[in-house]
């Protein structure tokens, strides 16, 4: 099981505290429900159904905690809501501070809904083999060109070296506090402890942790939650309608 494996605690942030709207839907996005339960809901369950972390924190705008608790699968694991704060920084660091007892710490979008648990395990595995912050990663197979404020084309970098990430990325939890109490905004935690100098590794990422963001990909992810069995945390009937 995933508890106690020596005095390590491995905690999984769940940052949905964005009102983002970009889906063209009328709810933040991770209340959007795909295949009828809330993304949130399935970002949830795949991270219990990893066995790899020993509590899941989700930080939510303050408005809708209650409606989040009534959301959450019933689990050995706990499960718990903060309310975030006003930029995605803000929020992991509000949950960052729900979790004092940490020793390793994921943070992972509820946009990425369908993150298969295999993924889930193997950053940790990473993380409980030594390294101090982890990201999944996948080749990138657009060719990627930079461009200038005109949109004119400044530079083609070698694709091999270049990398799509994913989430959850793990860190060791006391360099992730490190990195959010520096007060620097950043779209991606791998970045910040990049700038505290952290070495980042990568471990392979999947196709099915892509990430929820246009009516297009919302399209997909209901396709595919329409042709795949529930998986042991997943009820379907337990979940109220949205
Ligand atoms: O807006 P963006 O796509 O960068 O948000 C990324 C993630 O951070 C989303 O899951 C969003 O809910 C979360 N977020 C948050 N608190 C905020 C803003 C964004 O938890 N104040």
């Amino acid at each position: 099981m995933n508890a106690s494996r020596g005095a390590s605690r491995v905690v999984a942030l769940v940052p949905a505290a964005g009102q983002g709207v970009r889906l063209g839907e009328s709810r933040p996005k991770a209340f959007v429900p795909v295949g009828g339960i809330p993304m949130l809901r399935l970002a949830i369950d795949g991270l219990l159904a990893s066995e790899s972390v020993d509590e899941v924190v989700v930080i939510v705008p303050a408005d809708l905690l209650d409606e989040t608790r009534a959301l959450l699968p019933v689990s050995p694991i706990p499960v718990r809501v903060v309310p975030g704060g006003a930029e995605r920084t803000d929020s992991v660091r509000a949950g960052l501070d729900a979790t004092p007892a940490a020793t390793h710490v994921l943070v992972h979008d509820a946009a990425r809904a369908l993150t298969p648990p295999d993924l889930v395990s193997r950053v940790v595995e990473q993380l409980r083999s030594g390294s101090v912050a982890v990201v999944p990663a996948l080749p990138v197979t657009d060719t990627i060109k930079s461009v200038d404020a005109a949109g004119a084309v400044t530079g083609t970098p070698d694709r091999s070296a270049l990398r799509a990430i994913q989430t959850p990325q793990g860190f060791d939890a006391e360099l992730l506090r490190a990195a959010h109490a520096t007060g620097v905004q950043a779209t991606d935690d791998a970045g910040l402890v990049e700038l505290l100098g952290a070495v980042v590794h990568t471990v392979p990422g999947a196709a099915m942790a892509f990430k929820i963001t246009t009516p297009l990909d919302l399209v997909l992810a209901n396709t595919l939650v329409a042709q795949r069995e529930p998986g042991p945390n997943e009820s379907r009937e337990a979940v109220p309608a949205p």
